[in-house]
């Protein structure tokens, strides 16, 4: 099972947990009550639809991840980042989490 370690850049808190292979980043740090949101974003955020972009991340390494999908690529995500719904976790990853208004 890949382990993941998110940091949240509002708060500064940091958490590690596993997750199972091919799961939802998302998903996964909800169950492992980690917050990806930043400020209002936890209450306003499309709950893993795509349409948001609110659960912005950034992940290292990115051959740990899915490619992007093509929600992304509407959104014009960066190459190092993620939206935590759309990304599916298949290794060990470091996470920086509420990175997005
Ligand atoms: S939760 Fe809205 S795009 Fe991911």
């Amino acid at each position: 099972m890949p382990k993941v370690t998110i940091t949240n850049d509002e708060t500064g808190e940091s958490k590690t947990f596993r997750a199972g292979l091919g799961a939802n980043l998302r998903q996964a740090a909800l169950y492992a009550d980690v917050e990806i949101y930043k400020g209002m974003n936890k209450m306003t955020n499309c709950r893993g639809m795509g349409f948001c972009g609110t659960c912005l991340i950034e992940v290292e390494p990115m051959e740990n991840v899915r490619n992007h999908t093509f929600i992304e690529k509407l959104h014009k995500v960066a190459p190092n980042q993620k939206l935590g719904c759309r990304a599916k976790v298949y290794g060990d990853i470091t996470v920086k989490a509420a990175i997005k208004d």
